[in-house]
């Protein structure tokens, strides 16, 4: 069996939604299996610890989860046209892995959401790989082949599955959104199945 990591921060809801169906894509392709994981919120005010299990939703990443799986999706929504901050300090303890070269040649993909039409979905993915690259991980995008990609009205990239979500942060994923989750999940899994043999 393959696993494949589908690592998200999300506060609203609209990302781990995304981070279902890019399992679900994932789980399509025989022999993968799509290990869900969080990451605690961050705060300027530290009164107390996260507890180690959250108490509803996926539990919290460890780093041993990124080592153990075959590939990786990464999801967080759009913060000023870049990840949010839980996902970036999530990322920024993972220099003991760097080190080792623990990622390195592991496929990865991104995914975000945001609440307007021209918001930073693009810029938001584009800088989730930096990190990844410096791992030395092989950044998978969505190809034009899928026709989704051109019939979309709302989210949907090259550089990954994306969501708009509406002001109100309600608008549901649309068909195309969602078919672009799915073949993003299928992507991802392929590649990383066929990598770890
Ligand atoms: C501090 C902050 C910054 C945000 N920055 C942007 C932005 O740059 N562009 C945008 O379209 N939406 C932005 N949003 C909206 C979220 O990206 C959007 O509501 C997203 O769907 C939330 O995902 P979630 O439901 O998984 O938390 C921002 C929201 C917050 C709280």
């Amino acid at each position: 069996m393959t696993d494949v990591l589908v690592l998200y921060y999300s506060r609203g809801g609209k990302v781990a939604q995304m981070a279902h169906l890019v399992a679900h894509g994932i789980e399509q392709v025989a022999g993968v299996h799509a290990r869900i994981r969080t990451v605690p919120a961050v705060s300027t005010v530290c009164e107390q610890t996260e507890p180690a299990v959250p108490p509803a939703g996926a539990p919290y990443a460890q780093l041993s989860d990124l080592e153990e799986c075959a590939g990786l999706a990464l999801g967080s929504p759009t913060r000023f046209g870049n990840m949010a901050a839980p996902m970036k300090y999530f990322l920024d303890a993972t220099g003991i892995l760097w080190s080792r070269g623990a990622l390195a040649g592991k496929p990865a993909a991104l995914f975000t959401s945001t609440s307007t039409l021209h918001g930073g979905q693009e810029s938001t993915l584009l800088t989730m790989m930096i990190p990844l690259l410096h791992h030395g991980m092989l950044v998978l995008g969505l190809p034009y082949t899928h026709p989704s990609l051109s019939t979309t009205t709302s989210g949907g990239t090259p550089y990954g599955a994306s969501h708009f979500s509406g002001p109100q942060n309600d608008r549901s994923i649309s068909e195309d959104e969602k078919a672009l989750c799915l073949a993003l999940g299928r992507r991802l899994a392929e590649v990383s199945r066929k990598l770890q043999r």
